[in-house]
């Protein structure tokens, strides 16, 4: 795995550079991120007037120390000349309202003339840089979706739904069926009726929702295709890369995955601990570290978006700016972050930034260096983190025993519907993916279409929309698989199947959801050794439950080597269905404290501690300090 780090020479006075990159080698780092933000010093005025010398300048500055450069398509970041030119290539938010100049990511992605400006800014810079022999990777724009940007209630994006309906249905009538229209005289008499399902006295209908979601997602993924084609034209041959966000579902990474080449994320774990739905416990015992299991399960998820590359676009190495609270990393986390990040399989880790801006909106954001150019607690934390990389070498990620079945379009139908506002997908999930790697399982984190065979556990902790074939795929498989709560309960439309859910999946799994219920936060039914909170479906079966609630009613069904889960599974059934099924499977378990994780390179094992307190490891026979990690050959 390499190191790098985020730079921006053009907020720095040309100078300083090579400094700059005499230091960043120094301390063991060999990418260098750079360019994603600077449309306005590569285009000043407009008109295709470049001003490439401070690039070209910069570009030779660091590779002249050895370094090589990822470099970032600007187009996150589009100009002030640029949006008085064409004020309508804005995003609109659901209120209507454009999104103003003065920040980032103002643009709408259904814009055919922005696109078109995108194009012309792209094929310059891959002509320009796309055969020079510092560069190491391409990033397609900055986090799409980054501040609530996917949706756009735009004109252009108005007018784009329209074109994507006429496609997908053919004719009104088709669409007005899928989507039960009738129902409060919602029928459409043409496409150019149809207006993004916002400003609506109440909700609009939840399959409008949804095929506005799916709609969005593939302009993002368009919008990226046509990056990824120009660079591939130019510049045959370098990897593309784009930097993914944390917990975050607004499109299908997928997707997007298929058609890069290494998929990166941008990690910041105390951030994502303070900005979710982590519970104050979690949030002060593990205020420093970050959740254990944060980091590695964005690290398993983007594994499976894009073939098995992937990567840490940006690690945060100190303080960020903003969550609601900021704190500092305990002494050792940046290096724990990033050999966990190898444990994983990763090919870079850069970090954000190399040196904290004393300007403009970040200014409270830590880098590797000060504002005054003095290393920051960083600095020193990955120059060990370098030394350990150079001893242990590569370390691939092999196949994991345990598949997670995770969907973006899941995210989307239960959000849209939650039913009750604590069934939240992502959590759900998460869950799922801690209590398997509390017992000390590795986990791959896998979309609904991938090839499940070889795996020795399938998770799939709520598969609202049955993708076609998925049904077969499981029933081929001989291993033990969990299906959660709402699996099977929509169709493609967003209706409730016939004979009811689990729709497709009852040929599975012999039963019938014949209610739902979701339960008021902290309300719960005391069963024996988990309670039931949040969402309980009365399933009708011949089949006997595995597991019931306190009164003897269904909870768990199992029917051959297949489960159907009947409630939200809190973190004692969660557990006790974990350890079942690994037995079933002759899966090896641990009982790792809390805060103690491991992962299995196909080299190593390594285990990291992400208590604030030392901790005795069992399985070690040793006793990790906070931040500690331990490394055995395997
Ligand atoms: C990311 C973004 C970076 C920077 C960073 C701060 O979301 O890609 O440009 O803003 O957050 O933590």
């Amino acid at each position: 795995m390499k190191l790098g780090c985020c730079y921006y020479p053009e907020h720095w006075p040309e100078e300083w550079w090579a400094e700059d990159a005499r230091r960043m080698a120094a301390m063991g780092l060999s990418l260098v991120r750079i360019g994603e933000f600077a449309w306005s010093r590569i285009e000043p005025e407009g008109g295709a007037r470049y001003d490439w010398g401070w690039l070209d300048r910069a570009i030779d500055t660091l590779h002249a120390a050895g370094l090589k450069v990822i470099l970032g398509t600007p187009t996150a970041t589009p100009p002030k000349w640029l949006v008085d030119r064409m004020p309508e290539m804005v995003a609109l938010d659901e209120q209507g309202r454009p999104r103003g100049f003065g920040s980032r990511r103002h643009y709408c992605f259904s814009h055919e003339e922005y696109r078109a400006e995108c194009r012309r800014i792209v094929t310059a810079m891959a002509e320009r840089y796309g055969r020079h022999p510092a560069l190491a990777m391409w990033q397609t724009d900055n986090e799409y979706g980054c501040h609530d940007t996917v949706l756009s209630f735009s004109d252009a994006a108005a007018s784009a739904f329209r074109g994507w309906l006429a496609a997908r249905y053919g004719t009104p009538e088709a669409l007005n069926a899928a989507w039960g229209n009738v129902f409060w005289s919602m029928e459409y008499r043409s496409f150019a009726e149809v207006d993004p399902p916002h400003l609506t006295v109440t909700e609009a209908n939840p399959a409008h929702w949804l095929d506005y979601r799916r709609f969005a997602s593939d302009q993002v993924a368009s919008f990226n295709r046509e990056q990824v084609a120009i660079l591939r034209t130019h510049s045959p041959g370098v990897p593309i890369t784009h930097n993914f966000m944390g917990f975050f579902t607004e499109f299908d990474h997928h997707a997007v995955g298929r058609d890069i080449d290494v998929a990166t994320w941008d990690s910041y774990p105390l951030g994502f601990l303070e900005q979710f739905w982590f519970s104050p416990e979690e949030k002060r015992a593990y205020l420093r570290q970050g959740h254990p299991d944060i980091a590695a399960f964005h690290h398993d998820l983007y594994r499976g978006c894009s073939g098995g590359r992937w990567g840490v676009m940006e690690q945060q190495p100190g303080p960020v700016n903003w969550a609601r609270f900021n704190p500092a990393p305990l002494p050792g986390m940046v290096a724990l972050w990033t050999l966990e990040a190898c444990a994983h399989g990763a090919e870079l880790t850069s970090y954000f930034r190399w040196r904290q801006a004393p300007f403009a909106q970040e200014q409270m954001h830590a880098g590797l260096l000060r504002p005054d150019s003095a290393e920051a607690e960083a600095a020193d934390e990955v120059r060990a983190a370098a030394a350990v990389l150079q001893d242990i070498g590569p370390q691939l990620a092999v196949k994991a025993p345990v598949a997670l079945v995770f969907s973006y379009e899941a995210a989307w139908v239960i959000g849209i519907q939650p039913q009750g506002r604590s069934f939240r997908y992502l959590e759900l999930v998460f869950e799922a993916y801690s209590a398997l790697r509390a017992r000390g399982l590795d986990v791959d984190i896998v979309s609904p279409e991938a090839d499940l065979s070889g795996y020795r556990m399938v998770v799939v902790p709520s598969l609202p929309i049955v993708p076609q074939g998925f049904a077969e795929k499981l029933a081929a498989l001989d291993v033990p698989v969990l299906l959660g709560p709402r699996s099977g309960s929509k169709t493609e439309s967003l209706r409730i199947p016939e004979g009811l859910a689990p729709g497709a999946l009852r040929s599975l799994v012999p039963l019938t959801v014949t209610r739902v219920e979701s339960l008021r936060d902290g309300f719960a039914e005391a069963a024996a050794g988990f309670a039931v909170t949040r969402w309980r479906e009365d399933v009708a079966s011949d089949l006997a439950p595995e597991i019931t609630d306190g009164t003897g009613r269904g909870v768990v069904f199992l029917h051959g080597r297949m489960r159907y889960c009947a409630i939200w599974p809190d973190r004692a059934l969660l557990a006790l269905l974990v350890g079942r099924m690994s037995e079933e499977a002759s899966l090896e378990l641990l009982d790792l404290p809390p805060g103690i994780r491991v992962r299995r390179s196909q080299a190593h094992v390594f285990t990291f501690n992400y208590a604030a307190e030392a901790v005795f490891v069992p399985h070690l026979g040793a006793t990790l300090p906070p931040a500690g990690w331990h490394l055995d050959p395997r």
